[in-house]
């Protein structure tokens, strides 16, 4: 006889949303006796009523982006259509400055005078250094290339010029000199300064998780249980537990197993070697969050689909488990999200980036890489935020060339901008954006000595966006006994 055929026999209605939810109907088991009587429905509010499901989150998760298409064949007319739309959408923020209001288009230099001042928009071909420690950069828009000359004697430009990126788009104020121009101003698209910091009406945080890999032999299982316990207002002082009791909203932000095959010799560290287990063992943990927390998940480059960006939502057969969860949202990455919109207020956008481009700028802009590389994650997301797009280099990322549109373009400014994959916790501020690199749950492994990473591991960056302060809440045992938490922000 099955479960509702049972109730029936006595009288009590089964609501569609229970039947439906296989997650509630095994609910009806734990229903003790004298509240089964005849004449009840059972519906989410009765099993709220006997406290056998939380209350529901009150503030909404808005989805403002999340990448969906099928993936089709890819032609090489792609690819330039791909850079010919990246070159439109990034060229009108440039346009919007006063001093690039009148923009040639490069094949028309040739018909102007000597001296002449002129200004254009292009992406970086090439980029070198002479023997004089000049630069020549080779500009191109879908018209034609031009060789760009900085002149080191101009320091400000030349700084600037020196952090130049291949594939970037930028803007050169100039007079042309035969066949080259020789560059005034540059001009990078960035993005507009937020007057002030945004602070939300609720006291309500949202807390981020970054790097789980669940299934590597060094995952760090007591920690993350400590996170869970915390999460739950059972383990912490009684500050940190007052902290969790305000947790509406939870973002994993990518990597949230280990994988298989990732690397080469990857299986001698993998404590569970299939995949569909790691993420079974992933939701087993995931399920013992809070019903009224709202789980906000991207995928990274060990989770199971295509590596290439967007990386589609984690939609696979493997994945059951986790698409079970009703509280969970399964984005793509990138994503971007509103959190905390009420009547009065807009809310606060999120842009999520698992990050895997992020090491390619810590090893090739100068600047970053003289200032820690890989340890200043503040610096490499703000590099990003000024170009307005999150891997604007060929190499740094793999990616599908849409024709019709450029995902990974940084299109409106978020109020937070949040990434992983370094496995460092950064906490910092540009113009008013809150960014935030967030640590992991792994030890140092091999795959990461290679690559040069020095993890942070086992500490939860937590939102307060009433007042925007940042808490971080340290669960790693061998460092410090107790938990702790450093105000940041
Ligand atoms: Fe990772
Ligand atoms: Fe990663």
């Amino acid at each position: 006889m099955n479960v509702t055929t049972s109730f029936l026999e006595k009288g009590i209605l089964l609501s569609p949303e229970i039947t439906k939810d296989p997650v509630l109907l095994e609910k009806l088991s734990q229903i003790k006796n004298k509240y089964l009587k005849a004449g009840v429905i059972i519906n989410k509010v009765f099993l709220r009523k006997i406290g056998l499901l939380e209350e529901e989150s009150t503030t909404k998760v808005k989805v403002l982006f999340s990448y969906n298409q099928k993936p089709g064949k890819i032609t090489v007319n792609d690819f330039v259509s791909y850079f010919n739309k990246r070159f439109e959408l990034l060229s009108s923020f440039l346009r919007q400055r006063q001093e690039l209001q009148r923009v040639t288009s490069i094949n028309r230099l040739k018909n102007m005078k000597h001296r002449e001042t002129i200004a254009i928009i292009g992406l970086v071909f090439d980029k070198r250094i002479t023997k004089n420690n000049n630069i020549i950069l080779t500009l191109e828009d879908p018209s034609g290339k031009i060789n760009i000359i900085i002149s080191n004697k101009k320091k400000e430009i030349f700084e600037l010029a020196k952090e130049i990126v291949l594939d970037e788009l930028i803007g050169v104020e100039g007079v042309v000199a035969g066949s080259f121009v020789f560059s005034n101003q540059i001009f990078i698209p960035d993005i507009p300064f937020l007057k002030e910091l945004k602070k939300g009406p609720e006291e309500e945080c949202v807390a981020i998780v970054g790097d789980p890999h669940f299934g590597s032999k060094a995952f760090l299982k007591k920690e993350f249980n400590d996170f869970i316990e915390w999460i739950n207002q059972r383990k912490g002082s009684e500050e940190q537990r007052e902290i969790a009791s305000k947790v509406k909203h939870l973002i994993i932000i990518g990597d949230l197993v280990e994988g298989v095959g990732i690397y080469p010799g990857q299986e001698k560290n993998l404590e569970i070697k299939d995949i569909k287990e790691q993420y079974d063992l992933f939701t087993e943990h995931l399920k013992k969050i809070p019903k009224n927390i709202n789980i906000i998940i991207c995928p990274g480059n060990h989770d199971i689909g295509r590596l290439s960006e967007p990386q589609p939502p984690l939609l696979h057969k493997y994945t059951e488990s986790l698409q079970s969860l009703p509280n969970v949202l399964l984005l793509s990455n990138p994503a971007y999200i509103n959190i905390g919109a009420t009547k009065d207020f807009p809310g606060f956008d999120f842009l999520l980036y698992h990050g895997y481009s992020l090491i390619y700028y810590a090893d090739n802009v100068e600047n970053i890489r003289a200032r820690g590389g890989q340890k200043r994650p503040d610096l490499i997301m703000k590099f990003l935020l000024q170009r307005r797009h999150l891997a604007p280099t060929h190499t740094s990322n793999l990616y599908v060339p849409n024709p019709d549109s450029d995902p990974l373009i940084i299109n409106k400014s978020p109020d937070f901008f949040i990434t992983g994959h370094i496995h460092r916790l950064s906490v910092s501020n540009y113009k008013n954006i809150t960014l935030l690199n967030c640590s992991c749950w792994t030890g140092l492994t091999e795959d990461m000595e290679k690559r040069g990473l020095e993890p942070q591991p086992a500490k939860v960056p937590i939102i307060n966006l009433k007042t925007r302060e940042v808490k971080i809440i340290n669960f790693l045992k061998e460092e410090k006994p107790e938990l702790k938490n450093e105000k940041i922000l």
